[in-house]
């Protein structure tokens, strides 16, 4: 080991014992703390991967109670699951963990990182969160906390890939054998509730006395790629029988209900000619309300129309340009309010809509 390792590792050996009594008095009361249950763990951590503590929280217990185990999760209609989903946003997180189900269900829950990186929606570090949390194998996870605790712990500049990897090398030889999953633990709580990425809580921090950095100078700002923005029209066509939704077959959200959509940006005046020259005769276009929707990439800039009228939308025909059409008509499919409100799956990109019909 070089000099340098050598002083690294000896920081991290003091881990364990500065940071699992801090653990144990201040680690926060979550859901999927109650027990270390493979399942839960599993489902945890999949939540986890991009939505935040607190909107995961009241999810995961609804999610368990319909779900409790691998068998239910692998054998639940997708609408339902989706339905669970609704509100975490990234569904390929749900469809990915109901795969991983059917696997799992068949041949049993794999108990190693490695094994566990096997199955669809499983990367790095849920697989180390998995193992070491729910079976106890000294297997690092690193996500953004954990590298902006060791970042400032060590002073070290480099960027967060180089980090990564290298804090997951470092890591795995400290972890106290008998603590795994609350070792792993501490360091995303340390991350979540201390070491914060703007005026983190110094003086509250077991760390402290080894931290070569002592605030928030690192980790050196990550120059993030601008989200690409686009104007949406939404037509939402209704009648006596509710609103139509269609099924998306392309882009974000695929596989998921939304509302007729326009990727450009339309006047009332050109949704009545675009809907003429589609051949609806007898409709009134209702005032237009407009929305934000932010995706990790992209932004929508949205605006939606209600659309009363007695024919029907799926029967129109596309006039000229379709490239900017986002939707079929022939997919739409008219439901009641109430059943689209509390029965079927409909992404937070469309859910503002339901004030509108
Ligand atoms: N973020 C990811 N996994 C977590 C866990 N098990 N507890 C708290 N926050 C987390």
């Amino acid at each position: 080991m070089e000099t340098n390792e050598q002083s690294v590792h000896e920081i991290l050996l003091r881990l364990p014992a500065l940071l699992l009594p801090w653990y144990d008095q201040n680690k926060r009361d979550l859901p999927w703390r109650k027990n270390t249950d493979p399942y839960r763990v599993w489902v945890s951590e999949i939540m986890l991967q991009q939505t935040r503590v607190e909107a995961a929280k009241d999810h995961y217990i609804r999610f368990l109670k319909e779900l409790p185990t691998v068998q239910a999760l692998a054998e639940c209609p997708e609408e339902k699951l989706f339905k669970l989903w609704e509100g975490l946003g990234y569904y390929s997180r749900a469809k990915n963990l109901q795969k991983a189900a059917k696997i799992a269900a068949e041949q049993g829950f794999p108990r190693t990182a490695d094994q566990l990186k096997k199955l669809p929606g499983i990367g790095d570090y849920t697989a180390g969160a998995i193992a070491s949390i729910a079976f106890e194998q000294p297997s690092p996870a690193v996500d953004g906390n954990v590298i902006r605790v060791l970042s400032r712990l060590l002073g070290d500049a480099r960027d967060q890939e180089t980090l990564k990897s290298a804090f997951a090398r470092l890591l795995a030889p400290v972890y106290p054998h008998e603590r795994c999953g609350d070792f792993t633990q501490s360091l995303m709580e340390l991350g979540a509730t201390v070491c914060v990425p703007s005026s983190p809580l110094c003086l509250a921090c077991p760390l402290l006395s080894v931290c070569k950095t002592k605030s928030d100078a690192l980790p050196t700002k990550k120059i993030k790629a601008e989200r690409r923005k686009t104007d949406v029209t939404l037509l939402l066509f209704q009648n006596q029988s509710g609103a139509a939704l269609c099924k998306r077959t392309e882009g974000v959200l695929k596989g998921m209900y939304g509302f007729f959509m326009i990727e450009r940006a339309m006047t009332d005046e050109n949704v009545r000619t675009f809907l003429q020259s589609a051949g609806m005769k007898q409709f009134s276009v209702g005032a237009p309300h407009a929305h934000k929707h932010v995706f990790s990439h992209i932004e929508w800039n949205m605006r939606a129309f209600p659309v009363y009228s007695e024919e029907n939308a799926a029967h129109l025909c596309p006039a000229t340009d379709v490239r900017e059409y986002r939707s079929d008509f022939s997919s739409l499919e008219y439901f009641p309010k109430e059943k689209i409100e509390r029965e079927l799956s409909l992404p937070s990109a469309f859910r503002w809509c339901l004030k509108l019909l």
